[in-house]
C-alpha cells in the first residue's frame, strides 16, 4: 500500500499517533534545552545573590506590584540600549524567583536605574511621585516609610531560595538578620561583614532617616540602587573575557 495521506485519513488511530508525534516534536524543541540551562546561562563576574536587606526590599517591590508597569530587561535593541543601558544579560536575572522582566512599561525599565538618583530623590519620589516629576502617573507609596521592616523572615526565605537553586551559604543564612540591620548600619562591625560577604552590597541609611528603625523604604532603596550595579560593563565583553 502506497504509504500517503490518505492513509492517515482513513485511520483515526494512525492520525492520532501521527499527531502525538509531530505535536511531541515541538514540545521537545522548547523542553530540550531546559535540560541544559547549567550551560545556557553564562556566567558573568560580579553577580551574587542579593544580600538580606535587598531581597527583603524586592519582596516589597513585589509585594507591591511594582511589575505591573515597570520591566527589568533591556532589550537589544539601539533605542532601549541608548535610553536604560547595555541590554540585559540572563545572568542578570538568574538568582530572581520569580524573574521581573515583564512586558508592561506604564513607568521607565528599571533594571539599571541603580545609582541613577540619589536616595533622598528616591525618598521623594516614592512618597509623592508627582511632587517630583510632574504629570506622573505613578501612585505613591508613602507609607514605606513608616512600616518597620520585617526582619525575622528574611533567613527562611533565603533557604527557600537556596532549595531552588540560589547559592546562598550556611553562613549566610546564619547571619541574615544581621547582615540586614548591617547595611543601614555604616562603620558598624555588622556593615563591614555584609559588605565582606556581598561584594558592591551599599551600606548606608537608605530612607534618610538615620536614627529610625529599618523600615520598608530602606529595603526598597537598597534594592532599586542596586539594580544593574553587579556586572562592570566597563570591562564586559560579550564575546568572552569576563565570563567565568
Ligand atoms: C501605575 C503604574 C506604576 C506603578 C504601579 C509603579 N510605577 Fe514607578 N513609575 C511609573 C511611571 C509612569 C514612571 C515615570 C514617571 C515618574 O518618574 O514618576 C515611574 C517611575 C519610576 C522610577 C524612576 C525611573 C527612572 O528611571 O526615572 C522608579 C525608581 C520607580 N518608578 C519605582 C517604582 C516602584 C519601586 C514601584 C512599586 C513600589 C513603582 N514604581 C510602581 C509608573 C508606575
Amino acid at each position: 500500500m502506497k504509504f500517503s495521506h490518505a492513509f492517515f485519513e482513513k485511520n483515526t488511530f494512525a492520525l492520532l499517533i501521527g499527531t502525538l508525534i509531530v505535536v511531541s516534536i515541538g514540545g521537545l524543541v522548547e523542553i530540550a534545552p531546559l535540560f541544559f540551562i547549567g550551560s545556557t546561562i553564562e556566567k558573568v563576574q560580579g553577580m551574587r545573590p542579593y544580600a538580606p536587606l535587598e531581597l527583603a526590599g524586592r519582596n516589597i517591590y513585589v509585594r507591591e506590584g511594582c511589575y505591573n508597569c515597570h520591566s527589568q530587561m533591556i532589550r537589544s535593541l539601539r533605542d532601549e540600549v541608548e535610553r536604560y543601558g547595555h541590554y540585559s544579560l540572563a545572568a542578570e536575572s538568574m538568582y530572581d524567583h520569580p524573574f521581573q522582566w515583564g512586558s508592561k512599561r506604564t513607568g521607565p525599565d528599571l533594571a539599571r536605574v541603580g545609582g541613577k538618583y540619589s536616595d533622598a530623590w528616591h525618598v521623594d519620589h516614592m512618597k509623592a511621585p508627582r511632587e517630583v516629576v510632574p504629570g506622573s502617573v505613578m501612585p505613591g507609596y508613602p507609607f514605606l516609610a513608616e512600616r518597620t521592616l520585617d526582619t525575622d523572615s528574611i533567613a527562611a526565605d533565603m533557604k527557600a531560595l537556596r532549595a531552588v537553586g540560589v547559592p546562598y551559604t550556611d553562613e549566610m543564612i546564619e547571619n541574615a538578620k544581621a547582615d540586614l540591620l548591617g547595611q543601614i548600619a555604616p562603620d558598624t562591625k555588622g556593615g563591614k561583614a555584609v559588605a565582606e560577604r556581598y561584594p558592591k552590597a551599599q551600606v548606608r541609611k537608605f530612607d534618610g532617616n538615620t536614627d529610625g528603625p529599618p523600615t520598608e523604604m530602606d529595603a526598597l532603596i537598597a534594592y532599586l540602587q542596586m539594580l544593574g550595579t553587579l556586572v562592570d560593563f566597563t570591562t564586559f565583553d560579550a564575546a568572552g573575557p569576563n565570563l567565568r
